[in-house]
């Protein structure tokens, strides 16, 4: 059983800690906000999420225009801080629909072909896991779920601490247009860079599909 805490540290800042593990806090959230702009500026409005956190990626976009936003959360305290206040909750909006359970499991009961994007935040990136069984999530079998779930056209974007190269290679096997965005953030005063590893389901030669 997970040890999750959502505290307030003496600095005024909310964190979350899975198991001991810093997952994040709600001093820098320019990168998981930046998850969700990349898949807004690529036209997508119906958006699964994995992991809640903090919620700033699911507001950004909701804010930016989102028509549907399915968010798949691990830890019900984590949906239970964010629906008290912590982070960018809470969230009072009809487009947001927030499932408890593994994304995996949440992807995989999709539609075919029924999301413009899906965002996955839900470790410190592929290399670096707060939960070890989330490694199967970056491999081939869950790639291929979330590409089934996608529409032609749709976006996979994953948030990393750093840029990956066996995510790289992963993605290239199932989409296209695979690319690494480097998003600069401050971090304890200094400038550093997360990561979006992002690609696209290929559209059928002469298909339409959204977005
Ligand atoms: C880094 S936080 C997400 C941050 C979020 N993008 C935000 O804007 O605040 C990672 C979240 O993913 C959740 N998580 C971890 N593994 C998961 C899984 N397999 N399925 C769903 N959620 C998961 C964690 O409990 C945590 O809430």
């Amino acid at each position: 059983m997970d040890e999750v805490v959502v505290r307030r540290r003496a600095d005024g800042a909310t964190e979350l800690r899975v198991n001991g593990v810093f997952v994040m806090d709600d001093l820098e959230t320019s990168s998981e906000r930046v998850l969700a702009d990349h898949v807004l500026a690529g036209g997508a409005r119906e958006v699964l999420v994995g992991g809640l956190g903090l919620g700033f990626t699911a507001r950004a976009l909701l804010d930016g225009g989102a028509r549907r936003v399915v968010v798949a959360e691990l830890h019900p305290e984590v949906v239970a801080a964010v629906a008290e206040g912590a982070g960018a909750g809470p969230f009072d909006d009809p487009r947001l629909e927030v499932v408890v359970g593994d994304v995996r499991d949440v992807v995989a009961a999709q539609e075919p072909a029924s999301l413009d994007a899906i965002c996955l935040d839900v470790d410190n990136g592929p290399d670096f896991l707060v939960h070890p069984a989330n490694a199967a999530l970056y491999e081939d079998t869950a790639i291929a779920d979330c590409v089934r779930a996608l529409r032609p056209g749709g976006q996979l974007a994953v948030w990393s601490m750093a840029d990956s190269a066996d995510l790289r290679a992963a993605l290239s096997r199932h989409v296209t247009d695979v690319a690494a965005t480097a998003v600069p953030v401050r971090l304890q005063g200094r400038d550093e860079h997360y990561w979006v590893l992002s690609g696209r389901v290929n559209r059928p030669a002469g298909g339409k599909g959204a977005p």
